[in-house]
């Protein structure tokens, strides 16, 4: 242990003396065995909708947590969620669920436009938060949840958790190591046909930018450092839905959006997203092996293959060694883009601090409202915002 840090290897060497066959144990229903409930991060997580499907298998198996409560304004999916994970207390609201059993971590998965709400009563309440994307509304919103955080020494952190996959780390490292020569542009799209369970996709607020461009801008800011500027052009293709919890509903948010960021030093990238995209992999991408990013620079370019929530493989050519390019897989090891509440709670019981930080989701707040007002004014805006880069050294 150095500086009050204990390694992954150290925690489960010192509190996990049953070993692997503890830690499986929830997983094949033997969880009496487990002893180090002490040092586990105990999570409660706030809507039990679709995301939750993805969560929570995710975080019951993780040695670091437990999963002590669930809340949704709908009882019975709160109910439903805790009867299928064995979770022990459930709660129809906020407010009864922080003055339930005590917890660290909130875990924020409802809809986007609530975020920013219950992460400042949960903060205010003195908890974490791990929260589903956007963090906030706002950027400005989103700086003073962030702010108000670091005042209490209270950590907030916010999706998408891109920045984790092994294949995110190969084109880092590429870019870092200068494989590419000099930096000029970039592209990303990401895209399917639109959720079809909850209205909030299509509400102010929604849109195609915070649920699906989120995780291509987090990823080219990742890898080409924070925006300066934003300029975006935003349109609505399909002005009414039909949508399981509201049934016909008109469609404010936008559906369909390109923007252009500029990250300095003459770099330009490319997002695109939407809801009406036609997509043979759909909204899981299962078999998707196309690239969906692209970056050139003057001696070589790059292409991630598979989505970046969901990558395989990277394919890189350079004039210098490579010309026709090489495909390469790099080990996925355990990423999954469902990690992220997981891996903060490791982090905070180890101290060790993750790659996902709240800065760079503050950014990509920000990036999303700036192609939100580039949108409907036509005009480049600048950012004020910055984070950590680079994220993978
Ligand atoms: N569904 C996915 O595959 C997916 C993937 C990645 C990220 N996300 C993100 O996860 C979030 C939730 O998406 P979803 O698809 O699960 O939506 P959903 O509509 O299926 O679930 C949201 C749940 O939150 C509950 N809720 C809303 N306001 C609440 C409040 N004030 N208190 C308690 N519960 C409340 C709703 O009743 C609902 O059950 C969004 O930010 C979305 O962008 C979803």
């Amino acid at each position: 242990m150095a500086n009050g840090k204990i390694s992954r290897k150290q925690f489960l060497k010192t509190f996990g003396a049953l070993g692997a066959g503890a830690i499986l144990a929830p997983i094949m229903g033997k969880a009496e065995g487990l002893h180090f409930a002490d040092r586990k991060i105990k999570v409660g997580l706030i809507g039990c909708g679709s995301v939750s499907n993805m969560y929570l298998p995710h975080l019951t198996k993780s040695p670091y947590v437990e999963v002590v409560s669930l809340c949704d304004i709908i009882p019975e999916r709160a109910q439903k969620q805790a009867e299928k994970y064995k979770v022990k207390n459930h709660y129809p609201h906020i407010d009864q669920m922080l003055a339930g059993v005590p917890f660290d971590l909130l875990v924020n998965t409802t809809d986007m436009q609530e975020h920013g709400r219950l992460n400042r009563i949960a903060l205010n309440a003195g908890k974490h938060v791990w929260s589903e994307k956007p963090m906030a509304n706002t950027y400005k919103e989103g700086r003073a949840l962030l702010d108000f955080a670091n005042s209490k020494k209270l950590r907030l952190w916010g999706a998408p958790a891109v920045v984790n996959s092994p294949q995110f780390a190969f084109m880092a490292k590429a870019l870092n190591e200068g494989k590419l020569g000099k930096m000029a542009a970039a592209h990303a799209h990401y895209g399917h046909t639109g959720p079809g369970w909850s209205a909030f996709f299509y509400e102010k607020g929604g849109g195609s930018l915070p649920d699906l461009g989120v995780y291509n801008i987090a990823t080219l800011t990742g890898l080409l450092g924070p925006a300066k500027a934003v300029t975006a052009m935003t349109t609505i293709v399909t002005p009414e839905r039909t949508v399981d919890n509201k049934g016909k509903i008109k469609v404010v948010a936008e559906d369909n959006t390109m923007l252009i960021m500029d990250h300095g030093n003459g770099v330009l990238s490319h997002v695109q997203c939407g809801f009406n995209y036609f997509d043979p992999f759909g909204h899981e991408g299962d078999g998707q092996d196309r690239p969906t990013i692209m970056l050139w620079g003057s001696h070589g370019n790059m292409a991630l293959i598979g989505y970046d929530w969901a990558p395989f493989g990277v394919h890189l050519a350079n004039s210098w060694d490579k010309p026709e390019g090489e495909r390469f897989v790099p080990d996925p090891g355990t990423y999954v883009w469902e990690q992220g509440a997981s891996v903060v709670s490791e982090s905070l019981v180890t101290g060790q601090e993750p790659l996902i930080a709240a800065e760079h989701a503050l950014h990509v707040l920000e990036v999303i409202e700036a192609a939100r007002k580039s949108g409907k004014t036509g005009k480049r805006v600048m950012l004020k915002s910055t984070f950590k880069y680079p994220v993978v050294k």
